[in-house]
């Protein structure tokens, strides 16, 4: 019997948010007082919990650290003028949450204890949620095999688990792409296209090597050939040639990203000619070329969108010409009109907490 119908509360004694700075904060590195916790064991989840943030223990064992068996979501909640806190589309986050556990083997969690967990989580910890250009709290959401035993089969036992950091946008300064020719990041029938951990400690290593070269970001090309673009693993890429915005179908390497979603939603209703469809690299280096190559900017949760400044393919090294009529920024505008409730959402994408 599924005991998810309470949430058990234990709050902390003492907030520690007046020690946050919170005009310095770097991404990912500030968590709020509280977390959510669930265990999945004898086939079914167990109580929800939310606890005062900080260790868990399991043992060296612990299948994760083994075989991998981890994923995560990337979701926000914004506050707005008036101190109302939303979510941004988090029923796109927990179907793909459960598209990625079946692709790992891994229980799939129901709406209620992901959706209701989430609010009550955030509504908890509501005073982390700032207002103000460019702050949210970023919720990360993951489920690690808990089991310990180092046979490899999928565990019996897994926890999910919520964590809440805030944040401003992800990449600081200008970001400039390597596009991939020779490493990949995920293969045809992989789980390329779930939020998988292990698809990005693959990219650590080409993305140091890309770092070291003065690029932030790779982005991925089809493993089989390195001829088509992909997406960038913290984003998907939209390519601007002329007045048309191309952007790669998903496929099973591709990550399915909401953000990436909203973004063509947008464009479209902007009256933006939007065409899903592969983009080689030859067709990038073309346009590059002959000057109709106008933009390229990524999309994701904790990018949100960002204009890409120049990529290197091989020999070739290309800066993005400044755009008095941005698509990215013109975009970007209207997803934070959303996002912080300073626009109607036609769209029913704002979820009140
Ligand atoms: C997100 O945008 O939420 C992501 O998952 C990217 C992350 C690796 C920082």
């Amino acid at each position: 019997m599924m005991k998810t119908d309470a949430i058990v509360i234990d709050k902390v004694k003492e907030s520690k948010i007046s020690t946050i700075d919170f005009d310095n904060l770097t991404f990912g590195k500030t968590f709020t007082d509280h977390m959510l916790e669930c265990t999945w064991r004898d086939g079914d989840w167990q109580t929800v919990e939310i606890k005062p943030y900080g260790p868990i223990q399991v043992e060296p064992s612990c299948k994760v650290f083994h075989y991998g068996q981890a994923i995560f979501e990337g979701m926000k909640a914004f506050k707005d003028a008036t101190g109302d806190v939303f979510l941004f589309r988090p029923e796109d986050n927990w179907r793909r949450f459960n598209e990625s556990a079946k692709r790992l083997a891994m229980p799939e969690i129901p709406k209620e204890v992901f959706i209701n967990g989430l609010k009550k989580l955030v509504s908890l910890d509501k005073e982390w949620v700032r207002f103000g250009e460019g702050l949210s709290l970023y919720l990360r959401p993951f489920m690690i095999a808990s089991e310990s035993g180092v046979a490899a089969a999928p565990a019996t036992e897994y926890k999910f688990m919520v964590i809440m950091s805030p944040a401003f946008a992800y990449y600081k300064g200008d970001v400039r792409v390597v596009i991939a020719s020779e490493y990949s990041r995920a293969a045809n029938g992989g789980v390329g296209y779930a939020k998988a951990a292990g698809n990005y400690a693959a990219s650590f290593y080409p993305n140091n090597l890309a770092l070291q070269e003065g690029y932030q970001q790779i982005i991925w090309t089809d493993a089989a050939s390195h001829e088509y673009l992909e997406e960038a693993g913290t984003m998907n890429i939209f390519i601007r040639v002329g007045n048309k915005l191309l952007t790669a179908p998903n496929n099973d390497r591709i990550l399915n990203g909401v953000t990436r979603r909203s973004v063509i939603q947008m464009a479209k209703d902007h009256g933006i000619i939007v065409e899903e469809r592969r983009v080689s690299v030859n067709e990038l280096r073309e346009a590059a070329h002959d000057g109709t190559l106008k933009e390229i900017f990524g999309s994701g949760t904790a990018a949100v969108i960002v204009p890409i400044k120049g990529f290197k393919h091989k020999e070739l090294k290309h800066e993005l010409p400044e755009s008095n009529d941005s698509y990215a920024l013109k975009l970007m505008g209207a997803l934070k009109d959303i996002q912080y409730n300073r626009a109607e959402d036609k769209y029913g994408w704002r979820v009140k907490v």
